[in-house]
């Protein structure tokens, strides 16, 4: 697929085949993530990938809206350290581009991605063994669509272009 057509494919799947995913395609993915810049290079982030069916219905606790995690052939779990002022600001800007760059590329391979809050923070601790001084911001649930193949979108559900982009001044 080209750049192109990989971003116009992705889009938000929240319901997956029981086919797992190449090893070497998932860490193609986490590789993705881990190039990802960020501010100052700090690469302030880790994640904790899961694909044990027990734990990954566990992980599908962490916040309601995250309920589909559960049936994903695996799930990368985001974590960031837990600060307060511009380092968190920077570090959440820092974790989405990880996420979108890891998202794309598992696109790009034909795997469906999902993102899913994190919520309940003990409850993720308990089941990843982050540290304390550390939150799991995102879930990113990965596996193939089991609704319909991901193929470029013509008509996103965005707001108008010309709604969005002001060349010049507002
Ligand atoms: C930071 C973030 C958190 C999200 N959390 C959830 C979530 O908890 N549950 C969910 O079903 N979708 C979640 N989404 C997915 C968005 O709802 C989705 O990306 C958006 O509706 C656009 O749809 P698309 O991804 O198909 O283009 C999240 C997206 C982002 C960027």
């Amino acid at each position: 697929m080209d750049t192109w057509d990989t971003i116009t494919s992705r889009r938000q799947v929240r319901s997956f085949t029981t086919d797992p995913i190449p090893a070497d395609d998932l860490e193609r993915i986490l590789e993705a993530g881990r190039r990802a810049p960020s501010a100052r290079n700090g690469q302030r982030w880790d994640f904790v990938v899961v694909s044990d069916n027990s734990q990954l219905a566990r992980l599908s606790q962490t916040w309601q809206g995250a309920v589909w995690v559960a049936g994903s052939a695996a799930t990368i779990a985001l974590v960031m350290p837990t600060t307060a002022g511009d380092e968190a600001l920077t570090d959440r800007f820092d974790l989405g581009q990880a996420a979108m760059q890891m998202m794309i590329a598992a696109t790009g391979l034909g795997i469906a991605s999902g993102q899913a809050s994190c919520r309940d923070q003990a409850l993720a601790r308990e089941i990843l063994g982050f540290p304390a001084d550390k939150q799991c911001n995102l879930l990113i649930a990965l596996g193939y669509a089991a609704d319909r193949p991901l193929k470029p979108i013509q008509r996103p559900a965005r707001r108008d272009f010309d709604d969005v982009v002001h060349f010049g001044s507002w």
